[in-house]
């Protein structure tokens, strides 16, 4: 293989639409890799892991926030947009980072989070600082409290994390925040807020940065018009445009005044929106004169099923047709308990509950988990559009639902009143060997403990194995690079009822059998399988990829 050093940085320039079909990986770089030993991952240590990335086969990089943070709620709630968390490195070690992705082939793309800032943003103390009715308090949401002295909250709105979302700051008024207290939201009815984050986007994009990941991008735009609704009216299923917080159709004139700004530099830097709004409404996201892209989280959302992931494929590349864009697929990421354990669980789990239970309750099939789960990798890896991975999928790790009280970070866990354990057991350090305190993770520490047992899934076991988790996910990758080509699916009329096939081009096709038996094989040559495949016979709960005559019928 060629040394990183000695390749161009800039990844295959000609191709603007590189996104498109894109494999995307998600590091959430405080438990990716500690290169200094303070129990936090870091730049530095993503930047040591690059030939790993490469060898993994990923197209792309996406960084949850580095910046400076009190980390209330894991580095969501930002202290200055232009820098580097100097736990997690420097702007300069950033670049190092770029540039060695970049030299491997990979591109960039880092998180910016709009919809608030942090509590400790130069901006909010500025406002806390200054009088009501002040310029200052003007960026932000303040509104005078009910009652006779404001001692009220100015409505009954709950936060997403639990508890009011209001907080009252000592002289009768009250700032808005849908997440965490340390997380103000920002008023977008602002033109310095615009101005603002057009500065940032610039400096990134300056920076060599490809593309953005825009946080909460479905609340920027708010109707705060007096009365307030009440959180009831809230709760009612007021969507297409008509709900006072979410989903306005005005959030999509900043979208556009952002896509001239990304259309200005060659290539065009792209966009992703976390947008959780219905289906229908996604791809005005996802609109080429917008942001571009928008994450698809219904398969995430999905139970176990043939006929569920059929109509949510068909469903999906339907709307990507209809907005110009391509689909996304995603079946983890840092907010939600990662796929293996989601797929070893009875279907109808309450995930809140069981993590309460501390994952007893009821026990996961681990194996049925991790089966299940490389079956619907490999079903979305052979899907046209982009595929979103996050770090640990790749090696199987299941969600770690027993992390003590103690440990716990996520203002979840603390709104809730301990109710809600969060989602920390998503983001517990990656293990990269098999032994030592933190598995290859760092030195002695890690901001979350790392299990023991996680030694089973260590980057350095796994590797030496071909039929791991991550040889397969090395495999279906390569395999993938080499076999997509068009943006095209045709659906193939299946034998049998727990079948999904269809047939991407050049005879590419996929096969999922969902059931608990398995099923004939399709004519063809096997390309690989999700589970090992004797005979003609698809095995339960698996994926096989099969190159057809384009003219034999499954
Ligand atoms: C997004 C992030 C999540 C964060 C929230 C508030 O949903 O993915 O981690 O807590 O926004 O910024």
């Amino acid at each position: 293989m060629t040394a990183l050093s000695e390749l161009d940085e800039t990844p295959t320039p000609q191709d603007a639409a590189w996104w498109r079909q894109a494999v995307v990986y998600q590091v959430y770089p405080r438990s990716f890799a500690d290169s200094n030993g303070d129990g936090i991952g870091d730049l530095p240590g993503i930047t040591g892991k690059v030939p790993y990335l490469r060898e993994l086969g990923v197209d792309a990089v996406w960084l949850s926030p580095f910046y400076p943070s009190a980390l209330a709620d894991g580095g969501y709630d930002v202290d200055d947009y232009r820098d580097v968390d100097p736990r997690i490195g420097t702007l300069e070690q950033f670049d190092e980072l770029r540039t060695a992705l970049h030299r491997a082939g990979i591109r960039l793309i880092v998180d910016i989070v709009p919809n608030h800032t942090s509590n400790r943003h130069v901006w909010f103390r500025e406002a806390l600082a200054s009088p009501p009715g002040s310029r200052a308090r003007e960026r932000y949401i303040f509104r005078r409290g009910r009652g006779e002295h404001g001692e009220l909250p100015p409505s009954d709105w709950t936060s997403t994390f639990g508890g009011p979302a209001w907080e009252p700051v000592g002289d009768g008024e009250w700032y808005l925040h849908l997440f965490a207290p340390e997380q103000p939201d920002l008023n977008w009815a602002d033109d310095e807020v615009h101005q603002e984050f057009l500065t940032t986007l610039k400096f990134w994009a300056d920076r060599g940065v490809d593309g953005f990941r825009i946080d909460v991008a479905h609340a920027l735009a708010k109707d705060l018009t007096e009365p307030l609704a009440s959180q009831a009216d809230l709760k009612a299923d007021i969507w297409g445009g008509a709900h006072p917080l979410e989903d306005r159709d005005e959030v999509h004139d900043i979208y556009r005044e952002w896509r001239q700004l990304f259309n200005q530099y060659d290539p065009p830097r792209t966009a992703v929106a976390e947008a959780w709004v219905p289906a229908h409404r996604r791809s005005r996201y996802a609109s080429p004169d917008g942001l571009g892209q928008a994450f698809n989280f219904d398969l995430l959302e999905a139970t176990w099923d043939a006929t569920t992931f059929a109509a949510i494929i068909d469903k999906n590349l339907e709307l990507a047709r209809e907005s110009g864009a391509s689909s996304t697929w995603v079946l983890s990421n840092h907010d939600v308990v990662r796929h293996a354990t989601r797929y070893a669980l009875p279907e109808g789990t309450d995930l809140d509950a069981w993590l309460t239970s501390d994952g007893t309750d009821p026990l996961p099939d681990e194996d049925r988990g991790r089966r299940r789960a490389r079956a619907a990798t490999l079903l979305t890896l052979a899907l046209p559009g982009s595929a979103y991975l996050y770090q640990g999928e790749e090696l199987g790790l299941p969600e770690v639902a027993d992390l003590p009280d103690d440990v716990l970070q996520d203002p979840t866990f603390l709104r809730s009143g301990g109710v809600q354990k969060g989602r920390d057991g998503c983001r517990v350090p990656l293990p990269w060997t098999t032994h030592g305190p933190t598995l290859g993770f760092g030195d002695q520490l890690a901001h979350l403990p790392v299990p023991t047992d996680f030694g089973r899934f260590a980057v350095e076991r796994e590797e030496a194995d071909d039929a791991s988790t991550l040889s397969f996910y090395r495999q279906a990758l390569a395999e993938r690079r080499r076999l997509q080509s068009g943006e095209t699916l045709d659906w193939l009329t299946p034998t049998h009822p727990t079948v999904v096939a269809f047939r991407r081009p050049g005879g590419w096709t996929s096969v999922t059998n969902f059931g608990s038996s398995p099923v004939p094989m399709p004519a063809g040559s096997l390309i690989m399988s999700s589970a090992p495949a004797e005979g003609r016979e698809i095995p339960a709960e698996t994926t096989v990829w099969i190159l057809q005559d384009p003219e034999h019928a499954v």
